[in-house]
């Protein structure tokens, strides 16, 4: 029996979820595979709920699971909460917890929405790179200070030991050698030591992977190339404040960042997410895009359920959907079918007809 961990999380969040859940059970029904479901909360309603961000139960239950879904954590409501109490902080512990270090973030434009991106067409046409993030260290988890209100001095440390940046680099090497076989590593060299420490070790390790090529790009340049050649880039790996900046705005080249799943490994239960928050400002309002999580439920059924033939599967049926035309609001343009415009459940449930159909 396969143990999945569920974490709704905010905002957005549980009505993600909801879609994620019907896919799952669409798959355990027609693979007969037992999988069992438990959810547990995270972020800002398990701090109201619990007084942390990341009840021990929630954790414990994650690191006893083959895998964790989770949709979203964060929102206004919690913006005010010391560092420590966030939501957010909840997500970065568990991140840790697992040990999950290696963020993988596949950036696809479906035929479909080569429309719906809002740069021309031929710039995102046949877009397929990953975005290697790493999870567990750099400026996210060194140490951090705030001296005293009226002072307004503040610290936040990016650190990484020589360990941390060769285990997320060889994780690039290895996916671009299963892809097209090349390697961009993303840093900011001519400013920063660790990115300096960074360059030194892809240059050690790139002896040992001669069937890939690599090249080393600053993080700025990164940034515009991604907009204005997406085309060049099969494998990019950073660190990981880069790589959650400029995974967002790769999103943009699928035509939302609804679209885009990710998979975080390390050496315990895969932690599978959509990349984007909690979307507050469309909450509640039955209207976001769940085609980021089913695809990070595809990734999970790959990676951590032993069941690719059903990622796959989920992955052709979201691709069908969209051929149809089917949009959620986030995707539809002006040249968009209003009656093809479906709410959050609409678009699962849609997905999952395909799926089983
Ligand atoms: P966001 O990703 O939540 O939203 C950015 C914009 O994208 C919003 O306009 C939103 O409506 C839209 N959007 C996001 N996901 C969408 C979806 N599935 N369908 C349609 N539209 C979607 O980023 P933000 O507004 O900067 O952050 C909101 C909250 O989410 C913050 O508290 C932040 O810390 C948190 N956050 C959480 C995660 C996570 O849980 N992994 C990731 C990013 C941000
Ligand atoms: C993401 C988010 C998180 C991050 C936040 C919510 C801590 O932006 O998953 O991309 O910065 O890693
Ligand atoms: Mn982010």
């Amino acid at each position: 029996m396969a143990k999945v961990v569920l974490l709704p999380g905010d905002g957005i969040g549980p009505e993600i979820l909801q879609e994620a859940k019907k896919v799952i059970h669409a798959v355990a029904k027609a693979s007969q595979a037992e999988i069992d479901m438990q959810e547990y909360p995270i972020g800002g309603g398990a701090f109201d709920e619990f007084g942390a961000p990341l009840p021990q139960h929630t954790l414990e239950a994650a690191q006893k699971a083959d895998a964790v879904l989770l949709a979203a954590v964060g929102g206004p409501k919690w913006d005010t909460l010391p560092g420590h109490q966030r939501p957010e902080k909840g997500l970065l512990e568990l991140r840790k917890g697992l040990n999950a270090y290696a963020n993988i973030r596949p950036v696809r434009c479906f035929s479909s929405l080569v429309g719906a991106s809002t740069l021309r067409a031929e710039v995102v046409n046949n877009v397929d790179l990953v975005i290697i993030r790493e999870l567990t260290g750099g400026v996210y988890f060194g140490e951090k200070k705030r001296w005293t209100e009226e002072q307004r001095f503040a610290l936040d440390t990016l650190i990484y030991s020589e360990e941390e940046v060769r285990r997320i680099v060889k994780v690039g090497f290895e996916t671009a050698r299963q892809r097209r076989k090349h390697l961009t590593s993303v840093d900011k060299a001519n400013v920063l030591d660790s990115s300096r420490m960074w360059r030194e070790i892809v240059e050690e390790m790139k002896v040992d992977y001669p069937d890939v090529t690599v090249s080393h790009m600053l993080v700025d340049n990164c940034a515009m190339q991604l907009i204005r050649n997406p085309g060049q880039f099969d494998v990019v790996v950073t660190e990981n404040m880069f790589g959650d900046i400029l995974s967002d705005e790769a999103s943009m080249l699928t035509g939302s960042i609804g679209m885009l799943p990710s998979a975080s490994l390390g050496d315990q239960a895969g932690l599978y997410e959509p990349i984007h928050g909690s979307a507050p400002d469309i909450a509640g309002k039955g209207i976001a895009n769940p085609c980021g999580i089913i695809l990070s439920t595809a990734m999970m059924f790959r990676n951590s359920l032993g069941l690719s033939e059903y990622a796959d599967k989920i992955e052709q049926a979201v691709n069908e959907i969209l051929e149809e035309g089917y949009r959620t609001a986030d995707l539809a343009g002006n040249d968009t079918d209003p009656s093809k415009i479906l709410s959050t459940s609409a678009m699962g449930d849609r997905i999952v007809q395909k799926l089983v159909g």
